[in-house]
């Protein structure tokens, strides 16, 4: 396949940054071509131009979404960077339960914001699972959202493959929350039953989020320009409870950004506080 050239590079990099944000670095023509090549043979579009501007036109969005589930990196993994998940249930979720003693049912209510597909939010689950013993006592609700369709769709199936499942999870974690079925293992029903997945972009779609008590956001700000950022964490500041928390990506930070939070540390592990 012959270089993209310049003028339709120019035009995929601001579709991609207009639709989810996301600035894709000049330098990287070669990652373009590799997730937008097969689409361009597949629906045999003469060229990128043409097949952006084909997107624009489609009010189906189909093509839009198609080019975004290619385009964005659904990288994760089951606890990945384990800190923020040792956060949670040290720190995080014992302080917002501490704050409601006085009620039989207490609520936990967390954002999984960009969830990919969907081990972060299983592994919040499994946290509290093994936090909590059973669910029945407290009112759980795990959102967990993402850009991509299609990572959504093996989210909500919560099944996974002998690859994902080497990957931050431990033996004795697979044993407990997972049914097997042959070379294939399905998140448990009472973990499924705390969760709920949800197509949104972040950049336009947060409104339909309700207040939450902590918000999860990793690995996907740093993909953003800085305008972007801001908006971004801007949007979930008005979506955390005062009291909340966030936690971002462990190569992210907030600095620079004019955001009503305050940076804390739990045995060296950073967290935001909205204020
Ligand atoms: C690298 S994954 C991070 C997944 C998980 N949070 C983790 O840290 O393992 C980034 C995710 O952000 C999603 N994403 C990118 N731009 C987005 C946007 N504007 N709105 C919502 N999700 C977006 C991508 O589809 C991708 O699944």
């Amino acid at each position: 396949m012959s270089p993209i050239p310049s003028q339709d590079l120019s035009a995929i990099r601001e579709f991609v940054e207009v639709n989810c944000g996301i600035k894709l670095d000049e330098s990287k023509s070669y990652l373009v071509e590799s997730r937008l090549g097969p689409i361009l043979l597949e629906m045999k579009f003469v060229s990128y131009l043409s097949m952006i501007d084909a997107a624009i036109k489609d009010r189906t969005g189909k093509l839009k979404h198609k080019i975004i589930d290619s385009i964005t990196t659904n990288e994760t993994y089951f606890f990945r960077d384990q800190k923020p998940f040792d956060l949670l249930s040290h720190k995080l979720i014992p302080d917002i339960l501490e704050r409601q003693l006085d009620k039989a049912h207490p609520i936990l209510r967390i954002w999984s914001a960009a969830a990919s597909t969907g081990q972060e939010v299983y592994s919040i689950a499994m946290v509290l699972k093994e936090m909590l013993g059973t669910f029945y006592s407290h009112n759980i609700q795990i959102i967990g959202t993402d850009i991509s369709q299609h990572a959504l769709e093996i989210a909500s199936r919560g099944v996974y493959g002998k690859i994902e499942l080497s990957r931050g999870l431990t033996g004795a974690r697979l044993n407990r929350h997972f049914s097997q079925k042959d070379n294939l293992w399905k998140i448990n029903d009472d973990l499924r039953a705390v969760v709920r997945f949800q197509h949104l972009n972040l950049l336009t779609g947060t409104a339909t989020i309700p207040t939450q008590d902590i918000i999860l956001c990793r690995n996907v700000a740093f993909y953003f320009s800085k305008e972007n950022k801001q908006h971004l964490f801007t949007k979930l500041s008005e979506k955390i409870e005062k009291g909340g928390y966030l936690i971002i990506g462990s190569t992210e930070s907030l600095v620079g950004m004019d955001v009503p939070f305050e940076k804390k540390a739990f045995h060296n592990n950073i967290y935001y506080q909205r204020i």
